[in-house]
C-alpha cells in the first residue's frame, strides 16, 4: 500500500524575524509529519518565505538595503532556525526563487488561458501590512484586520474573476473537512454567502514581484505569488518529468495549516485559482488560534516577541515543543508565559516522563544488571497495560489525528506516565528488592516490566510532538532507532525481555528560577539593542504621505461609520511642545522628535522629515494622540504620534493653534 501525506506551513513574510508564533505553526505541522512518517506515509513536508510584494520592498528600503538582499537575510534566519530546531521539513521554498518564478508564471498562464483573467482598474483602498486590498472602504479608512490606515491605490490592474466561484466555493465548504476548525468553517461560509467581488490580482506602481506573463509592466499580487508556493514547490509547472511526477503524487495536500488571521486568503482564494486553473483543492485547511503575549497578538509590529532561540538556549526545543501544544488548546488562542514554560517543563517533562524514564531504568539496572525482566503479570498488572492498549493508544491516535494536541499529550500524561507512577509507588519495588524470596524476585519483575513497557509506549507516542527527548530514552531502552518504529503496529508487550538497556542519561534536567530570569534577561537586551525593524504604520505613512494621525478625515464619514463620543473620548489628544528633534539616520523621511505634554517628555518618531527641517521645529506646540501604544520603529520606542493634515500633494501639515495653549492640555 503506497500512502502519501503532502503538509505546509504558511510561507513567512522577511519583513519580520522569526518569533515563538512562527515556530507555533512549524512545531505543529513537525509533529504532524513526524507521526505521518512513523507510521510508515510517505511524506513530504514545506514550509518557507514570502519575500514579494510592497511590504518586503518598504522594510527593505527602511533597512536601506535591496529587497533581494534584505530577503536573503531574513530567510537564512527562518532556514536556520528550523535546522537548529530540529525541523524535519523536506523543502524550504522562497518566493524568490527562479523554480518558483517561472512555476508561477505558469499557473498565471492557465488561469489566465482559461478565461479567468480580465484587465481592468482598479480605485479602491490597500493595506500594505496585510498586503490587503480592503473592500468598501474609504480614503483614510483603517484596515478592518490590523486598524492601520490604509493607503489609496488607483491603477490598471488584472482581476481574476472570483465572482464566478461563489458557488463553487460554497458548495466545497458543505465538506466539513475542509476547512478546520468548525468555526473558521462558519466565518468563511458567511463571507462567501455576502457575495464575492472579483479580485485584482497584479500592481503595477512598484516592481518588487513576480512579472505578469507577456505584460511585465505589471507584477502580480504577492498573495497569489505566495499561495502558488504550495505547487510550484512540489513541481507544478515545471517540464522535468521528476517534477511532474512528484506533482502528480502529492497534490492535492493532506493538510495545510495556517493561523486564523489568513484564513479568507487560503478557504476563498487559494480554492478558486486552483479551481481557475483545473486543479484540485487541499483536502483540508487548518486554522489555529493566536499565540498571545502580555495579553495581545505575538506580532512584530506590536513588539511584545518571544524570540525561539532563548528559549532554545535555556530550555530545549522539546521543552518548547511540549509547551506549545500541551499548553494551547489547538484551534484557540492561547497565551506565552516564561512563567508557565518552566512550570509545565518541572512537572510534566522533568517529574512526569523524565522522573520516570530515569527510576525505572535505574531500578532494572541495579536489580536486573540492565536487562528488561521477565515478567508474570497479575491483576494489577493487567491495569496497567489494559489502560495503555484499549484507552491511551487509540485515544491518542484519534486526538492526534483530529489536531486535538493537548488532549492527545493530556491522554499520555495523565493516564498512562502518572499512572504508572502511582502503580510503581503503590508496588514498591525497591521494597520487593529487598526481600530475597522467589515471589517477590517475580514481583519485582513484573513490576519493572510493567513500567518500561508503559514508558515505552508514552515515549513513542509522544516522540511526534519530543522527538529529541524520545529517540534518547528509546535508545536507553536499548531499542535503537525511534524512527524506523512502526506506530501502526504499537501494542502492549512489543518490549522483549533481555532486552539490553542502553546508558542511562537523565533526560529532563529541573529546571530552577534562574531559568525564568536568564530569558528575561535574554529578551529585554535584545529588545534594547537597535535592529531595523520592518517599517510600523507610522513609517508606511511617511513613505505614502496619507493622514498621520488616528483620526480619519471628515470626508471618509458616511452614515454608517460614524463614531460616539464616547468613542472619541477614548483618543486622548494633547498639546506638546517640541523639545528636541533630529533626522534618523538612513530614514529620509523620519525625525525622531522629544515633545513635552505637560506630565512627561516623549519620545515620537514621526514621518515627517520631507515636510519639516527639524531646526524649525523646536519650540513649536503640536497636537499628539498621547495613549497609543508605544511601538519601537528602527530599534527605537515611538510613544505617540503627531496629528497632521494630508493635502492632496500628499505633504503632511502639522495642526496647531492660533492663540497660545498651555502644554499638556487636552483637546475634546
Ligand atoms: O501571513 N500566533 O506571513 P506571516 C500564532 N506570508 N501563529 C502565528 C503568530 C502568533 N502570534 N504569529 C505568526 C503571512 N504566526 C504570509 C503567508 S502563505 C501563502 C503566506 C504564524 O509572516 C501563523 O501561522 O505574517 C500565521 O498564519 C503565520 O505565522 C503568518 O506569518
Ligand atoms: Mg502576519
Amino acid at each position: 500500500m503506497s500512502r502519501k501525506f503532502y503538509i505546509t506551513t504558511p510561507i513567512y513574510y522577511v519583513n519580520a524575524h522569526p518569533h515563538i508564533g512562527h515556530a507555533y505553526t512549524t512545531i505543529a505541522c513537525d509533529t504532524i509529519a513526524r507521526r505521518q512518517r512513523l507510521l510508515g506515509t510517505e511524506t513530504f513536508f514545506l514550509t518557507g518565505t514570502d519575500e514579494h510584494g510592497q511590504k518586503i520592498e518598504r522594510a527593505a528600503e527602511a533597512a536601506g538595503k535591496t529587497p533581494q538582499r534584505y530577503a536573503d537575510e531574513v530567510s537564512a534566519e527562518f532556514h536556520e532556525l528550523w535546522k537548529r530546531m530540529g525541523i524535519s521539513n523536506d523543502d524550504f521554498i522562497r518566493t524568490t526563487e527562479e523554480r518558483h518564478i517561472k512555476r508561477m508564471q505558469e499557473f498565471f498562464r492557465k488561469i489566465r488561458d482559461n478565461g479567468y483573467i480580465y484587465k481592468g482598474t482598479y480605485t479602491g483602498q490597500y493595506c500594505v501590512s496585510d498586503e490587503l486590498y480592503v473592500d468598501g472602504a474609504q480614503p483614510g479608512d483603517p484596515c478592518p484586520t490590523c486598524g492601520r490606515i490604509t493607503e489609496t491605490v488607483h491603477e490598471e490592474n488584472y482581476f481574476f474573476k472570483l465572482s464566478a466561484f461563489q458557488d463553487k466555493l460554497l458548495e466545497l465548504y458543505e465538506n466539513p473537512e475542509f476547512i478546520r476548525p468548525e468555526a473558521r468553517r462558519n466565518e468563511v461560509i458567511s463571507f462567501v454567502r455576502s457575495g464575492l467581488r472579483d479580485q485584482s490580482i497584479s500592481r503595477s506602481t512598484f516592481t518588487w514581484g513576480i512579472p505578469v506573463p507577456d505584460d511585465p509592466k505589471h507584477v502580480i499580487y504577492v498573495w497569489l505569488d505566495a499561495l502558488a508556493n504550495y505547487i510550484t514547490a512540489i513541481g507544478y509547472g515545471s517540464s522535468h518529468a521528476g517534477a511532474q511526477e512528484a506533482f502528480k503524487k502529492f497534490w492535492p495536500a493532506d493538510v495545510q495549516m495556517i493561523g486564523k488571521e489568513i484564513v479568507r486568503f487560503h478557504c476563498v482564494y487559494w480554492p478558486a485559482f486552483l479551481m481557475a486553473a483545473g486543479l484540485p483543492v487541499p483536502k483540508t485547511i487548518v486554522a489555529h488560534g493566536w499565540l498571545l503575549f502580555e495579553e495581545s497578538k505575538m506580532s512584530k509590529s506590536r513588539g511584545n516577541i518571544v524570540r525561539t532561540e532563548t528559549i532554545l538556549e535555556v530550555m530545549g526545543a522539546d521543552a518548547l515543543r511540549y509547551f506549545l501544544l500541551r499548553e494551547v488548546v489547538f484551534g484557540q488562542d492561547g497565551s506565552f508565559s516564561f512563567d508557565a514554560l518552566v512550570q509545565r517543563y518541572n512537572s510534566d517533562l522533568a517529574n512526569g516522563l523524565g522522573n520516570l524514564a530515569s527510576r525505572t531504568l535505574t531500578m532494572i539496572n541495579r536489580y536486573f544488571k540492565g536487562e528488561v525482566p521477565e515478567p508474570l503479570p497479575e491483576l494489577a498488572d493487567e491495569v496497567i497495560r489494559e489502560r495503555a492498549e484499549k484507552l491511551v493508544i487509540p485515544e491518542c491516535n484519534q486526538f492526534f489525528t483530529d489536531y486535538h494536541f493537548s488532549a492527545a499529550l493530556e491522554s499520555i500524561w495523565i493516564r498512562l506516565i502518572a499512572g504508572v507512577d502511582k502503580y510503581i509507588v503503590t508496588n514498591e519495588p525497591w521494597t520487593l528488592a529487598e526481600k530475597k524470596d522467589e515471589q517477590s524476585r517475580t514481583r519485582l519483575a513484573t513490576v519493572l516490566y510493567t513500567a518500561a513497557e508503559a514508558l515505552r509506549i508514552a515515549t513513542v507516542l509522544a516522540y511526534p510532538v519530543i522527538p529529541d527527548a524520545s529517540a534518547r530514552i528509546w535508545t536507553q531502552l536499548g531499542l535503537g532507532d525511534i524512527k524506523q518504529f512502526d506506530l501502526g503496529k504499537l501494542s502492549w508487550g512489543q518490549l522483549a525481555p533481555g532486552t539490553k538497556l542502553g546508558e542511562i542519561q537523565p533526560v529532563f534536567p529541573r529546571a530552577d528560577k534562574s531559568a525564568i530570569e536568564r530569558m528575561q534577561k535574554m529578551e529585554e537586551e535584545h529588545r534594547s539593542t537597535p535592529v531595523v525593524d520592518a517599517p510600523p504604520p507610522i513609517a508606511a505613512a511617511a513613505e505614502q504621505p496619507k493622514p498621520a494621525l488616528a483620526v480619519p478625515p471628515a470626508a471618509a464619514s458616511t452614515a454608517n461609520d460614524k463614531i460616539s463620543i464616547d468613542d472619541f473620548a477614548k483618543i486622548e489628544l494633547r498639546v506638546g511642545l517640541v523639545k528636541v528633534a533630529e533626522r534618523v539616520p538612513k530614514a529620509d523621511k523620519l525625525l525622531r522628535l522629544e515633545v513635552d505634554i505637560g506630565t512627561e517628555v516623549r519620545q515620537i518618531l514621526a514621518g515627517i522629515a520631507e515636510a519639516y527641517a527639524p531646526e524649525t521645529l523646536v519650540g513649536r506646540k503640536v497636537v499628539i494622540v498621547a495613549n497609543l501604544a508605544p511601538r519601537k520603529l528602527r530599534g527605537m520606542e515611538s510613544n505617540g504620534m503627531i496629528v497632521a493634515a494630508s493635502l492632496e500633494d500628499g505633504k503632511p501639515v502639522l495642526a496647531g493653534f492660533l492663540e497660545d495653549v498651555p502644554v499638556g492640555a487636552r483637546l475634546k
